[in-house]
């Protein structure tokens, strides 16, 4: 345990299955925190206890009915979260004047629709409930830069990043604080989908791809999701208390704006 003002903070964590956001649990259920994992792929409808200090529940976060839902219960339950990690995303490879519109429209429903509903709702409890809460965006590095075949995501992370600063400034009032991180390439299931279909539309293999994602990161390797975990720790504890509206680059010095 590195934060021992974490214990028993109730962190909710979006997009909680797999890659980022399975590291972001495991690094607050180190803290002892209490621990509410939502993602679309979990099965149980309602938020269940599922062992101590850890909860679980199906969301799809860009169904807003399902978040009013869900902060219902938080409340019900007496869950009012301290720290929202928002990490749920999808991601759609193909270059932009010869991709789909239904995609582009998908990739906005989960990633700017997404990030807008949870901030929404689970600020608004935090603001009722008077917590001195946190609010951390996991946005991307392509929230500050283009990148060729991801039109789509590009433009969503563009948008979390500006939600991020925009609901900031709304809530510094009430000491809640509200950061973005900003990964580069991390290997999380994502990452690797991204390399095969990257590769089709570019006449590379997966493999090519990857060697040319390490060659482009100063530090000599992607990222770990463990990497991008321990800074959302630190947006969450109290060393970042005089941190909002921030955009942090955890991207192993690929992106230094
Ligand atoms: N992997 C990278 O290189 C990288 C880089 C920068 C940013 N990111 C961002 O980090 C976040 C996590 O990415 P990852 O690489 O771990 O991806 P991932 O696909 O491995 O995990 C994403 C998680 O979000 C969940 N999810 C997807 N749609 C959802 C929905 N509608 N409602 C609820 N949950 C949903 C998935 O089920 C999954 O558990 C994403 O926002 C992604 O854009 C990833």
């Amino acid at each position: 345990m590195y934060f021992p003002e974490l214990k028993e903070k109730v962190v909710l964590v979006i997009g909680a299955f797999q890659g980022i956001g399975k590291s972001v649990v495991e690094t607050f259920q180190k803290e002892e925190a209490s621990v509410i994992a939502c993602d679309i792929a979990f099965e149980e409808v309602k938020l269940t206890k599922t062992a101590t200090d850890f909860y679980k529940m199906h969301l799809d976060i860009s169904q807003e009915e399902e978040v009013i839902q869900l902060t219902q219960q938080l409340e019900e339950k007496h869950l009012v979260p301290d720290v929202l990690v928002h990490v749920a995303g999808i991601s759609t490879v193909d270059f932009l004047t010869e991709s789909r519109t239904t995609d582009f429209d998908k990739v906005q429903t989960v990633n700017t629709r997404g990030a807008y509903l949870s901030s929404k709702y689970v600020t608004a409890l935090m603001q009722t409930h008077n917590k001195n809460g946190r609010v951390i965006f996991v946005a991307s590095q392509a929230g500050k830069n283009g990148y060729k075949g991801m039109s789509a995501y590009v433009a969503s992370k563009h948008a979390v990043l500006g939600l991020c600063k925009t609901l900031a400034l709304e809530v510094a009032q009430n000491n809640i604080l509200v950061n973005a991180v900003c990964p580069g390439i991390v290997e999380t299931p994502m990452k690797h989908r991204e390399r095969v279909e990257g590769g089709e539309i570019r006449g590379m293999s997966a493999q090519e791809v990857l060697e040319e994602d390490q060659s482009q990161v100063p530090l000599g390797r992607t990222g770990t999701t463990q990497d991008v975990a321990n800074v959302i720790l630190f947006l969450a504890s109290p060393l970042s208390s005089y941190m909002t509206g921030q955009a942090i680059n955890v991207t192993g010095g690929m992106t230094m704006n």
